[in-house]
C-alpha cells in the first residue's frame, strides 16, 4: 500500500509530480479508505460536520465557446437557449433566501449579452437586496477590468476551472481559439481583482492521464485557490466526446481526499456530476473530505436546458427543492447542511 506516500502528503501538504503519479496509479481500496479518513478528520477540525449549501442559479445557456465536452457548446444546435431576466434571477434568490440559503452562485455560459454593464447591474442589485449573502460568479474568461468591476459591484467569489493544466491536453479538450495560458492569466487576474477564487478540473476527461492529474494538483498548489471543484467527466450525446466513458466516483473521491490534504482549509464541493454517476456520489464526496454542496436553484422550466452532460440530476420537477433532498442525504451520513455564507476559514 501507499500509506507512507499518503503520510508524506499529509505532513508536507505536497508531493513531487512523480510521487503524485505513483499515488494515483497504484492506489488501492485500502489507500482510498486511509486517505479519506485523514481528509475527513482535517475537514472536521476546521468545518465540523457542517456542509455549506450554495444555491446555484444557471442564468444563461448561451455560450460563445465550443468546449468539446460541454453540452451547451455553441455548435450544439439542439439546445433551446435561454437567458434569465434580472427579475427572474432575483426571484430565484428570494426563493433561496426563504429556504435558508445565504450563498448564491450565478453561473452561465460565456454569453456576450451579459456585458459588464448588465452584469454589474445584476450583481449590485443582488448585493443591495441580500447584504448578508455571499455572491459567487461563474461566467468564464473576462478581462481584468471586468473582474474588477464585478468585484466592486459586490461579488465575493469567482469559479473558473482551469480544466487541465497540461497544454496538449487543454488543446484536446478545447478548440484552438482557447488557450491554457489565457485561462491561467484569468485566474491570476481574478485574485488580483480581490476575489476568493475557485478552480478545478474534470476527472476522467477524455485523454487524461495520471501525469495530467499530477500537473493539475501542482498547478492548484501554485495558484492557492480558496475553492476547488472537481467532478467526473460525463459524456453529452451532442458533443464530439459522446462516445467517451465517464470518469469514476472512485477516482474523483480519491482526488477530493488528496486536495483536502494539500490544503486543509479548502472549500471543496461534492458535485452534481458526482451525484449523477453514482446515486450516493455526493455522500461519498463528503466522506472523502468535501464540505460544500451546490443544489440547483434555477427555475424548474429551464433546468433541463442547462445540460452540460447527460442524465444530470436535479432537472425534473421532483427536484423543486434540492435542499430538502440534500439535507436528508447529509443527515444520513452524520453531517448536516449549515445555512450561512460559508466563508473560507
Ligand atoms: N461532464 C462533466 N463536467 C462538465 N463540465 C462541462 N461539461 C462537462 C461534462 N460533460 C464542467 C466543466 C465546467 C463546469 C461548469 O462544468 O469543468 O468548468
Ligand atoms: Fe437536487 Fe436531490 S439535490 S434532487
Amino acid at each position: 500500500n501507499q500509506f507512507s506516500l499518503i503520510d508524506r502528503l499529509y505532513n508536507d501538504q505536497i508531493l513531487s509530480k512523480e510521487d503524485f503519479i505513483c499515488l494515483i496509479e497504484h492506489r488501492t481500496k485500502e489507500d482510498a479508505e486511509y486517505i479519506a479518513s485523514l481528509a475527513r478528520k482535517e475537514a472536521q477540525k476546521i468545518y465540523g460536520t457542517g456542509v455549506f449549501p450554495r444555491g446555484l442559479i444557471e442564468f444563461t445557456n448561451y455560450c460563445k465557446n465550443d468546449c468539446c465536452y460541454c453540452g451547451i457548446q455553441r455548435s450544439n444546435a439542439n439546445v433551446s437557449r435561454y437567458r434569465l431576466t434580472p427579475e427572474q434571477i432575483l426571484s430565484a434568490c428570494q426563493c433561496g433566501y426563504e429556504l435558508g440559503y445565504r450563498s448564491f452562485v450565478l453561473q452561465g455560459g460565456e454569453d456576450p449579452y451579459f456585458n459588464d454593464e448588465r452584469m454589474v447591474s445584476i450583481v449590485s442589485l443582488m448585493r443591495k437586496t441580500y447584504p448578508d449573502c455571499a455572491i459567487t460568479l461563474s461566467l468564464g474568461e473576462r478581462s481584468l477590468e471586468s473582474y474588477q468591476a464585478l468585484h466592486a459591484a459586490g461579488a465575493d467569489r469567482y469559479l473558473l476551472r482551469h480544466e487541465t493544466a497540461t497544454e496538449e491536453h487543454y488543446q484536446h479538450l478545447h478548440p484552438k481559439e482557447m488557450s491554457l495560458a489565457h485561462r491561467k492569466q484569468c485566474l491570476w487576474n481574478l485574485k488580483e481583482a480581490g476575489f476568493h477564487v475557485g478552480t478545478g478540473f474534470m476527472v476522467g476527461a477524455p485523454g487524461q492521464t495520471a501525469a495530467h492529474l499530477a500537473e493539475d494538483l501542482l498547478f492548484i498548489k501554485e495558484l492557492d485557490p480558496k475553492m476547488v471543484g472537481i467532478g467526473p467527466f460525463v459524456p453529452h450525446h451532442d458533443t464530439p466526446f459522446k462516445d467517451e466513458p465517464s470518469g469514476t466516483a472512485e477516482l474523483t473521491t480519491f482526488l477530493i481526499s488528496i486536495l483536502r490534504l494539500m490544503n486543509h482549509h479548502l472549500l471543496l464541493p461534492s458535485t452534481t456530476a458526482l451525484g449523477t454517476i453514482d446515486p450516493k456520489g455526493r455522500e461519498k464526496g463528503i466522506l472523502a473530505g468535501a464540505n460544500v454542496v451546490m443544489p440547483n436553484l434555477s427555475p424548474i422550466d429551464v433546468r433541463k436546458d442547462y445540460a452540460l452532460y447527460d442524465n444530470k440530476i436535479c432537472t425534473g420537477d421532483e427536484a423543486a427543492e434540492c435542499v430538502g433532498c440534500l439535507g436528508r442525504r447529509m443527515d444520513s451520513i452524520g453531517y448536516h447542511l449549515e445555512f450561512c455564507r460559508g466563508d473560507y476559514r
